[in-house]
């Protein structure tokens, strides 16, 4: 079992990167032996959009730092940067000769993006998922865990992996699963239950960052979108209140507690009971990482250092992989 996933460097970890994505990340590197699993600095995937240098370098530095605040510990996981080690750039580009435009051009992401002709985004942003596929064959990851909007790049990624061993002759890629948290697939924006929680979402209020402070937090909470019913006993009976329905899956999943234990302590109890209760329990929570990161950003040089050592050991765990690959198409290495 190899588990492996990524994490663009770009400006703030928010609520849902946090529960949708690195609190399984976190459960999986406990839950196994050491050296299972890598976790990595997508910032390659960052040049897919436009970046200011020196706030893309900050970045990386912030992003490491924050999932150490979360529990990464680079005594049991593999935590590096994708830019220091070059097997990831090398073997997209092999599996850009296996991977059809076709692919690509029905991917949500790129077609999102992109809107009607997608002629001024980056070359980045259309191979995009080709990288995203060479991260995870580079290491034969057999699990990556990752929120829903994922689910497709990884789908990709089985495809190339299974027309590059067909077509060269090899079993070089197993197929790597998604697994998408059960709890938390979707964090939907604060301002709008129908909108993903995101980075690039104009307004602060609409995400919870990991560095919000108490006051912060506390006041985006109550000025959350929701509704002016009370909770229902059975939490199904929220599905067409999308809002009230986020809101009690934050609190589940920070909580612990399944959504129908939620809707069963608070039934019968309107926001305005609801939303103090919610924004204790979040600082309570995300109150310690903030504090962890805040000390971590004081010795960032630490931090680096501890990418460095990641890279040395993901470079190793990457070379045969890509050595085989180049071997497999025939190229004199
Ligand atoms: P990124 O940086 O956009 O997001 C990191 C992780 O957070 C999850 N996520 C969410 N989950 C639930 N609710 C939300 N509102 C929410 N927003 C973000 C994402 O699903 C993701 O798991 N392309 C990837 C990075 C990447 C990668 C990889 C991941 C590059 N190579 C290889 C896995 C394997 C990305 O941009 O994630």
């Amino acid at each position: 079992m190899r588990v492996l996933s990524g994490i663009q460097p770009t400006g703030n970890l928010h609520l849902g990167n946090y529960l949708g994505a690195i609190k399984q990340w976190v459960q999986m590197q406990d839950a196994n032996p050491a050296g299972t699993c890598l976790f990595f600095l997508a910032d390659l995937h960052a040049l897919s959009q436009p970046v200011v240098a020196a706030e893309l370098h900050a970045n990386t530095i912030e992003m490491a730092a924050t999932l150490l605040a979360c529990g990464i510990d680079p005594a049991r996981s593999v935590l590096f940067n994708q830019a220091r080690v070059p097997a990831h750039s090398e073997l997209a580009w092999l599996l850009g000769g296996t991977a059809r435009m076709g692919w690509l051009n029905r991917m949500t992401q790129w077609k999102d993006k992109a809107g009607k002709s997608g002629e001024t985004q980056s070359v980045d942003l259309f191979t995009y998922p080709v990288l995203q596929a060479a991260d995870v064959l580079l290491y034969k990851a057999t699990h990556v865990p990752v929120g829903h909007d994922q689910k497709q790049h990884l789908e990709l990624a089985r495809d190339i992996a299974t027309k590059f061993n067909t077509d060269f002759g090899v079993e070089l890629f197993p197929l790597p699963e998604p697994l998408i948290s059960k709890e938390a697939p979707r964090i939907m924006s604060l301002r709008d239950g129908t909108a993903k929680m995101s980075k690039s979402d104009p307004s602060d209020a609409s995400r919870i960052n990991l560095v919000d402070s108490d006051d912060t937090i506390a006041s985006k909470v109550k000025k959350a979108k929701s509704d002016a019913d009370v909770l229902p006993e059975a939490f199904t009976d929220l599905e067409q209140r999308a809002e009230a329905k986020n809101l009690v899956t934050i609190y589940a999943v920070l909580a612990g507690k399944t959504p129908q234990e939620v809707t069963a302590d608070f039934a019968g109890k309107g926001f305005g009971a609801f939303k103090p209760a919610l924004a204790d329990l979040a600082i309570a929570v995300l109150g310690p990482i903030r504090d962890r990161l805040t000390a971590l950003l004081d010795d960032k040089a630490a931090v680096s250092a501890a990418l460095a050592e990641g890279a040395a050991k993901a470079n190793a765990i990457a070379a045969p992989t890509l050595r085989a690959a180049q071997a497999a198409v025939g190229l004199h290495v």
